[in-house]
């Protein structure tokens, strides 16, 4: 089986891509990913080394580039993790999450067409639910709760699903769609919460609480997170979407707080700053569905995979320090200075 991968560099792709590889040694990979500043070829050093791994660099809204790709390799099946994938930048930047998060997925799905595939799986997020109050904690999201996003990041999102079931409904192509949690692990950007607090203990640095911090977030071990993918691939029903997650709901304020303890740092370094305009409140998802159908439970516990997290960013300053650039910079100062100016209401 041939399969493609596009988004592979960048964070839950990465991981994926070393699972799978490992996990189907009968099956060969191709990474097609445009690099942008979230992807990072370096990551994927020891896949390359593969016979059965093979990098593309390239766009996933150019037509032209993807009929090629397509046309040559013929895969059988394409998972998609390539998507503009933070909220703050969405904000800011709405633009290019249309373009790669809606276009990009319409192209892809027109290129399954046109050549024929197994199964085109898209990667999505509990995030096209919208946000669920943060005192009625017996609520959850289930694949049938009405769509309703609330970012540009969020409606990108639920665009590309909505697309991608109504190409199964009206061609018959064998699609699935997986939603999850919040992930965390290894090879995440930090410009998303648990990598930037534990750059900015590791620092010294000031670390940025949107609001009173008491938001909520479901999170999941990004391996937990790709074993449910492939088992989706192995057994998920097509036209069909999955909830993924584990019941592990926190405030932030609670996530910072176990990084501080977990870096020896103290507690002055948070720094309650203006909250994110539209803020979901809290995501929770009801894992039921694939529990029950595919056997699916997480198998790491937040305590480990936070441990286990904060030991790889510790272990990989360099990886850090690359990213560390002026782009990062300017990115930091545009999210972070002058919030009261910018989003406060
Ligand atoms: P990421 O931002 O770390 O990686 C995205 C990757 O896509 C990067 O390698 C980037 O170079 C590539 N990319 C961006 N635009 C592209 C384009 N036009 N063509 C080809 N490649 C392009 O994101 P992530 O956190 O790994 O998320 C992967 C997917 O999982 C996304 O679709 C996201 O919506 C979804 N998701 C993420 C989370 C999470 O917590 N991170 C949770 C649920 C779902
Ligand atoms: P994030 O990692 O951006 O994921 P998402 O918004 O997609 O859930 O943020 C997780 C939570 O942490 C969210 O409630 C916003 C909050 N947050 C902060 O309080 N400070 C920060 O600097 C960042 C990046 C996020």
């Amino acid at each position: 089986m041939k399969v493609i991968v596009t988004g592979g560099a960048g964070f839950i792709g990465t991981n994926f891509i070393y699972y799978v590889l490992e996990k189907h040694p009968e099956n060969e990979y191709i990474c097609l990913d445009k690099l942008t500043y979230a992807g990072n070829l370096t990551n994927l050093e020891e896949a390359i080394k593969n016979p059965r791994f093979k990098f593309v660099k390239g766009d996933i809204a150019d037509r032209d580039l993807i009929y090629r790709l397509f046309a040559e390799e013929r895969p059988d099946q394409i998972v998609n993790f390539a998507a503009e994938s933070h909220v703050d930048r969405s904000v800011l930047f709405p633009d290019e999450f249309l373009r790669t998060n809606i276009t990009g997925v319409g192209v892809l799905l027109d290129a399954c067409r046109k050549y024929g595939i197994e199964r085109f799986h898209q990667v999505s997020t509990d995030e096209v639910y919208g946000d669920l109050p943060l005192d009625r904690k017996d609520l959850f999201f289930t694949e049938d709760t009405p769509l309703n996003p609330s970012s540009p990041y969020s409606s990108s999102k639920a665009s590309a699903d909505l697309i991608a079931l109504a190409y199964h409904r009206t061609y018959g192509l064998p699609v699935t769609i997986s939603r999850c949690s919040n992930n965390y692990g290894a090879y995440q950007f930090p410009e998303k919460l648990i990598p930037l607090m534990i750059y900015n203990a590791m620092h010294d640095i000031e670390l940025p609480v949107y609001g009173e911090g008491i938001n909520v977030r479901d999170w999941l071990f990004v391996e937990d997170h790709c074993i449910a993918i492939d088992l989706i691939l192995q057994s998920g029903k097509i036209g069909e979407v999955y909830n993924v997650g584990g019941h592990n709901e926190k405030q932030n304020i609670e996530v910072v707080k176990a990084i501080l303890k977990a870096t020896n740092k103290p507690k002055t370094l948070i720094k309650y700053v203006t909250d994110r305009p539209g803020h979901d409140l809290r995501y929770a998802i009801d894992p039921e569905k694939i529990w029950n159908e595919l056997g699916w439970k997480p198998l790491t516990p937040f305590e480990k995979g936070i441990e286990q997290t904060i030991k790889w960013y510790l272990e990989n300053v360099e990886w850090m320090k690359d990213i560390m650039t002026g782009e990062y910079e300017k990115y930091y100062s545009e999210v972070y200075n002058n919030r009261e100016e910018k989003f406060g209401r």
